[in-house]
């Protein structure tokens, strides 16, 4: 019998299109989606798993999917053996993400023999052709791959492979992409919030997939944001994250005036306790953002702010828009302006051709930049963008050895600033019981230092408390509740 079900295949991803670098408009639709009746009496008495691999903009989606599955009248599972349907979200911004990720999905095969009617695949991975190819053929036991675009039509898409008993179906489109807006979601957590303010990113740095997964930059209209953040407000969050791959650049795309400053004034002036962005391109990072984060107090003054590279030659491979020179200025200039500023940053070690004096390079923006905090990545190379076609000439061995060398040189600066912050009493929203140590319980200071401290009264969890930090643990810190 099951050999007879059919393949429905709506489109394939397509990397000549995702390449285009044009979106005609940014159109926004607001009736687009709906969970029909079959869905619905579908999902009575069924639950849902989803793994999310990859960054905020994937936990947002997720969050997005779970509201699609709650309509459906779905209770969620953290036991992936139990659920009538799982959902991998997938990252594929380096190959051992997406390397996990095929672990996982092969150990997916047992539950499908069990009660698992819909094994899907979706999200970045699935806008590459070859990832696509490598699931249908190996994975026949996945029956749903679909791609960042489809997101809005997930209930569609699904309702779709059950009423017609498919035997699996493929829809990813590679797109400049739109905005929905009235997305249904069931928020991860009840005191903070992820809130996209825009989807894509048009910078095509030359080694990065993500502007090829997930179609041009495209910002949402000022009013929806506001909107979205004035009900969280209402409903008590604590912190807002305004999320976009590139947010300074945030309005760009609309022409009617509006920019990341305007809005982040507008936001911090709803009163949300803690309003974070992320992420910042150095390129876009305009002198009137700072003046904005440097006026509002509950704007938080931890600034991610991606260096990638310390040298010129590097950054231009790169196609990172700035040099080392300006970079710095630009810490200087936010330094100066903005009262307790604290950074972090990502870097990529063994970038094709890197030098000995190029990497050194890297490490003197480090002892420039006295990051409080980073995020290091050994460069891997991603078919379809420009970096890959140059040869991946550093060894595994330097690129481990330079990698160590530079977290070495960075922890000088981590430690240096946790140590700064013993004996001082810090603003805590509290996340509830540790995750290592159940007596322990853990949150995060306004500059986005993780403390652990001695407690156990629930009703804290999403209040913002004082704690005396006792201890410096580097990446982490002991503090005790006052
Ligand atoms: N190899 C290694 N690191 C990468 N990143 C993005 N693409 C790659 C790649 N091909 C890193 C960048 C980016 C972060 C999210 O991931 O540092 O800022
Ligand atoms: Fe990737 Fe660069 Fe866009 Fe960031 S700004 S998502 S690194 S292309």
């Amino acid at each position: 019998m099951s050999n007879k079900r059919k393949d429905c295949i709506i489109s394939l991803p397509c990397l000549e299109d995702a390449r285009k670098k044009n979106i005609d408009q940014n159109t926004i639709y607001r009736n687009y989606y709906f969970v029909d009746e079959f869905l619905k009496s579908f999902g009575i008495g069924k639950k849902y798993f989803i793994r999310t691999y990859g960054c905020q903009a994937n936990v947002r989606d997720s969050e997005v999917v779970a509201g699609i599955f709650k309509e459906m009248n779905m209770l969620e599972t953290q036991d992936i053996s139990d659920a009538d349907i799982i959902v991998i979200n997938t990252c594929a911004v380096r190959e051992n993400a997406v390397d996990k990720m095929f672990g996982e999905i092969g150990s997916c095969k047992a539950y499908r023999k069990n009660k698992c009617q819909v094994c899907a695949v979706i999200g970045c991975v699935c806008e590459q052709p070859d990832n696509v190819e490598k699931i249908m053929s190996k994975y026949p036991h996945v029956n749903m791959i679909l791609g960042t675009h489809e997101l809005p039509f997930f209930a569609d898409n699904l309702s779709k492979l059950l009423q017609n008993n498919y035997k699996r179906l493929i829809n990813v489109k590679s797109q400049g992409g739109s905005v929905y807006e009235n997305f249904p979601s069931m928020r991860q957590n009840n005191y903070k919030a992820f809130v996209n303010i825009m989807y894509g990113c048009n910078k095509f740095c030359s080694y990065c997939i993500v502007p090829y997964t997930r179609g041009r930059e495209r910002s949402r209209l000022m009013e929806d944001i506001i909107k979205e953040c004035r009900d969280l407000v209402n409903n008590g969050y604590q912190e807002i994250t305004l999320l976009g791959q590139n947010v300074n650049a945030y309005g760009k795309d609309l022409k009617n005036g509006s920019s990341f400053a305007k809005l982040l004034e507008e936001v911090a002036k709803l009163n949300i306790p803690r309003l974070r962005f992320t992420t910042s391109h150095p390129f876009d990072f305009s002198d009137d953002i700072i003046d904005v984060i440097a006026k509002y107090d509950n704007i938080m003054k931890s600034i991610h702010l991606p260096v990638q590279s310390g040298s010129d030659e590097i950054l231009k491979l790169m196609a990172r828009r700035y040099n080392s020179k300006q970079y710095k200025e630009l810490v200087d200039k936010m330094r100066k302006k903005i009262k307790g500023l604290t950074l972090s940053t990502d870097i990529i070690v063994g970038f094709p051709n890197e030098s000995e004096e190029q990497f050194e390079k890297t490490l003197e923006m480090v002892d420039y930049a006295k990051y409080e905090s980073a995020f290091t990545f050994i460069y891997s190379p991603r078919k379809g963008t420009p970096a890959a076609k140059l040869n991946d000439n550093i060894s595994d061995e330097i690129k481990h050895e330079r990698f160590n060398r530079l977290v070495k040189r960075l922890e000088v600066y981590v430690s240096n600033y946790a140590l700064s912050m013993v004996g001082n009493t810090y603003k805590v929203l509290v996340d509830g019981p540790s995750k290592s140590d159940k007596s322990m319980f853990s949150g995060y200071t306004e500059s986005n230092k993780l403390v652990h401290f001695k407690c156990d009264d629930s009703t804290l969890i999403g209040k913002i408390v004082d704690v005396k930090i006792l201890e410096s643990h580097t990446y982490s810190l002991i503090g005790e509740l006052l």
